[in-house]
């Protein structure tokens, strides 16, 4: 199709969810989360899961009104392509001082298999964590291998691999403003 749109905006079979849906959903978001934690005197860690969640942790967190920290982790579980290896392993780890004090919010880009999400909030309990909630962008629940609920979720999406705002088809379009279905063309060629 002959368009004047960035050649990869054309690798997107359809937009999913716009740039404006995306922002209407973190200010729903962020006034649910900042409505939880407003009266606590506890601190409050955000952790973001690399790369991923980064635009939508950037944009939920001006949105808070709450005092918070930053912290990420990084973890792999995918391999390349668009199904899950399986495990999980702890790329980058969180700085763990006493976490006793500490309310966690773990911040995710889309919950597919639930397995990332279900080992971390279980390692980070581990670690002593006084709460650990969870907030993903994305759901696919039709994708669960292990049942986890997610604490806040943006939208539900069907079974299809999505791109954009921070999603990646090996580790492109993350820079897409919006989130796509990627077209079958750019993997099935
Ligand atoms: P889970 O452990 O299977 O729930 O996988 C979560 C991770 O898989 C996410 O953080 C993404 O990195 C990746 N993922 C799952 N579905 C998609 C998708 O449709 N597009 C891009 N990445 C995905
Ligand atoms: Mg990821």
């Amino acid at each position: 199709m002959e368009n004047n749109f960035p050649a990869i905006y054309n690798d997107c079979a359809r937009i999913l969810v716009s740039q404006q849906e995306i922002a209407a959903i973190c200010d729903r978001m962020a006034a649910e989360i900042t409505d939880t934690y407003k009266d606590s005197n506890r601190r409050l860690v955000m952790v973001v899961i690399l790369k991923g969640s980064m635009p939508f942790a950037s944009e939920l967190m001006k949105r808070l009104d709450l005092p918070l920290e930053l912290e990420f982790m990084k973890v792999s579980s995918y391999g390349s392509g668009t199904t899950s290896a399986g495990r999980i392993n702890i790329v980058l780890d969180l700085h763990r001082g006493d976490l006793a004090n500490v309310d966690i919010i773990v911040i995710e880009d889309i919950i597919d298999s639930g397995r990332t999400l279900s080992y971390l909030v279980e390692y980070l309990k581990l670690g002593g964590a006084n709460s650990v909630k969870t907030c993903t962008m994305l759901d696919k629940p039709s994708r669960r291998e292990v049942e986890f609920v997610p604490d806040y979720v943006g939208t539900v999406v069907p079974n299809e691999f999505v791109v954009g705002f921070g999603l990646d088809y090996n580790e492109k379009y993350r820079n897409l403003p919006f989130i796509g279905v990627l077209a079958r063309h750019v993997y099935e060629k």
